[in-house]
């Protein structure tokens, strides 16, 4: 029975003041197995890791619906398959679960298909189911990069990675709901804060382009999403804070929360104690990680003729 393996990262959307249009990948992998079910009534999906026994395991599960929206987009009709996802990213912790399971489900299917979609048409597919492209950008194409949405395409572009810059994570344990998040922000906002955001994204972009970090503290604040947010989740504010003071070159929300991530080229491990002190100070647990931005997204692992257990 064919078989493939997709890892796919973990990733961070926003980057501060790039709501909405910039993404980075991480080094932190799910993996998703996937072979056709051959003779079965049904697909049958296993889950390792987060998400054992909280994921759907039916059709609404985000890897085999993004399975069958790629098959239903060519036009093919889809067999039973069997899926195995092996979740290490945390599920609602702003770091791309959802991008990571949508792109795993139209990457493995695509390979299935014999590659009939191109990088950029399995692009537009991911987002389409996500919603919004950042984090689906990231997840599929690595590194840094820019989306912006041109009626139905979307352009993407790279930004250079700087050598040996790195992330400082700090994840909660208590979750934080994408849909609440998104439905704290007002639909007006005012001409002062675009300016604001406009001014720090490109800004932000020049200086990671430019391996010019000291622009990044600026660079990365935003008036757009965090000030909404931050009230969900009121320690993040005081983290960031602690994470800039102990010498981040930027700290901002991943995503829509509740991770607080900063950036480091160097002082890793004070910026990680001191992010993990302030949260120790507002009574919250989790966990820190200090991981690289990966140049690569989602690939295909293996294409081998074991069966799939
Ligand atoms: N850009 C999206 C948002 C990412 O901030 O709502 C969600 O993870």
């Amino acid at each position: 029975m064919r078989n493939i393996t997709v890892k796919i990262p973990a990733t961070s959307a926003n980057l501060g003041s790039g709501f909405d249009c910039l993404g980075l990948a991480l080094d932190l992998w799910n993996t998703v197995r996937i072979a056709v079910n051959e003779g079965a009534e049904n697909s049958e999906i296993k889950i390792t890791g987060y998400g054992l026994g909280d994921l759907s395991t039916d059709n609404t599960n985000l890897v085999l619906k993004s399975v069958l929206n790629v098959y239903e987009h060519v036009g093919i009709a889809a067999p039973n398959f069997l899926i195995h996802c092996d979740n290490l990213i945390p599920l609602k912790r702003g770091l791309g679960s959802s991008a990571a399971a949508i792109v795993g489900g139209c990457v493995a299917a695509n390979q299935l298909l014999g590659e009939i979609l191109s990088i950029d048409e399995l692009l537009v597919r991911a987002s389409e189911i996500e919603g919004h492209s950042d984090n689906v950008v990231a997840a599929l194409m690595g590194g840094i990069k820019i989306v912006a949405k041109d009626n139905a395409s979307l352009m993407t572009a790279s930004v250079p990675t700087p050598n040996n810059l790195k992330t400082v994570l700090f994840i909660p344990d208590t979750s934080v709901s994408t849909l609440n998040a998104r439905n704290s922000l007002p639909s007006m906002v005012p001409y002062d804060d675009v300016v604001f955001n406009l001014s720090r994204v490109a800004l932000l972009v020049n200086s990671l382009a430019t391996d010019r970090l000291e622009g990044l503290v600026v660079g990365t604040q935003d008036r757009l999403h965090q000030p909404h947010r931050i009230p969900l989740f009121p320690p993040a504010g005081l983290i960031m804070k602690e994470a800039i003071k102990a010498g981040a070159l930027g700290a901002f929300l991943s995503g829509s929360g509740p991770t607080v991530l900063a950036l480091a080229r160097g002082r890793e491990m004070t910026i990680a104690y001191e992010m993990a002190e302030a949260a120790r100070k507002a009574n919250l647990d989790g966990n820190i990680m200090i991981t690289d931005i990966s140049a690569s997204g989602a690939y295909v692992v293996n294409d081998s003729d074991e069966e799939l257990k």
